[in-house]
């Protein structure tokens, strides 16, 4: 049985002090249903986050990582250095930093490795722009960033793998897949991973949706039978649009 999942991806806001009473406001007050709640800190709170959700079923992840174990790589962050401070959790390959740090799928291929040597587990981000949905190309798309990117693991390592589509014109725009426009996409990759790995390791993976999930438009999309959850960025930034969120599970 694949387990709901909603995680906030807080990206680059909040100062530590808002950090802390969001999370506590989480930890204290978030609607209890079958949904596991992840949140994704920036890099300087995840400690203080780690300690905060201690004895709660909350789980930290971090925003990104680096593919080498250690070394002369100014400003960027090991699996090893989160794992020490129990971060366990790691987003690859999300829309953004594929736009604007040029990630590769060859380059998260690499992350993957780094991040599963680590036993971590990993939310794979994908998802087709807006000129290929347009041109009708978004499941090849959305194909080869799974084959070159993800594919390559092994069946053991699936079951630290949750994997998130976000359609790149739906992530801050405010317009979100249709509930029939992501089902279509998660069926499809579910199909995909059924046939490269097998119908048990496909009916048992995460597919979150990502894209302008809000709390009025997430019961809709989570209802959808290959939907198992969301990816949440701007509705993640405050309790109550989270709150609605996780109770849409
Ligand atoms: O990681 C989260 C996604 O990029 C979605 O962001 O909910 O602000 O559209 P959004």
């Amino acid at each position: 049985m694949r387990k709901n999942i909603v995680a906030g991806n807080w990206k680059m806001n909040k100062t530590l002090p808002q950090a802390i009473e969001l999370i506590n406001e989480i930890k204290n007050n978030k609607p209890n249903n079958n949904a596991e709640v992840i949140l994704a800190t920036p890099f300087p709170y995840l400690v203080k986050a780690v300690e905060l959700v201690a004895g709660t079923d909350i789980k930290i992840a971090a925003q990104n990582m680096h593919q080498a174990e250690g070394g002369a790589f100014t400003g960027e962050v090991a699996a090893s250095m989160l794992t020490s401070v129990g971060v366990n959790t790691v987003i690859l390959g999300h829309s953004e930093r594929r736009a604007y740090f040029h990630e590769n799928d060859a380059l998260l291929a690499n992350k993957v490795d780094t991040a599963l040597v680590h036993d971590m587990t990993v939310i794979f981000c994908f998802g087709e722009e807006l000129k290929d949905r347009q041109n009708n190309n978004h499941f090849n798309v959305v194909e080869y960033q799974l084959r070159d990117g993800l594919f390559h693991i092994s069946k053991e390592n699936w079951k630290n793998i949750v994997l998130a589509y976000e359609p790149v014109w739906a992530i801050g725009t405010g317009e979100t897949a249709s509930p029939e426009q992501a089902q279509e996409m998660h069926l499809f990759v579910r199909n995909l991973v059924d046939k490269v790995f097998g119908r048990e390791i496909a009916e048992n993976v995460s597919i979150l949706y990502g894209g302008s999930v809000k709390p009025d438009n997430a019961k809709e999309i989570f209802s959808k039978p290959d939907v198992d959850g969301g990816l949440i960025g701007g509705a993640a930034l405050n309790a109550t649009d989270f709150f609605g969120i996780i109770s849409g599970i």
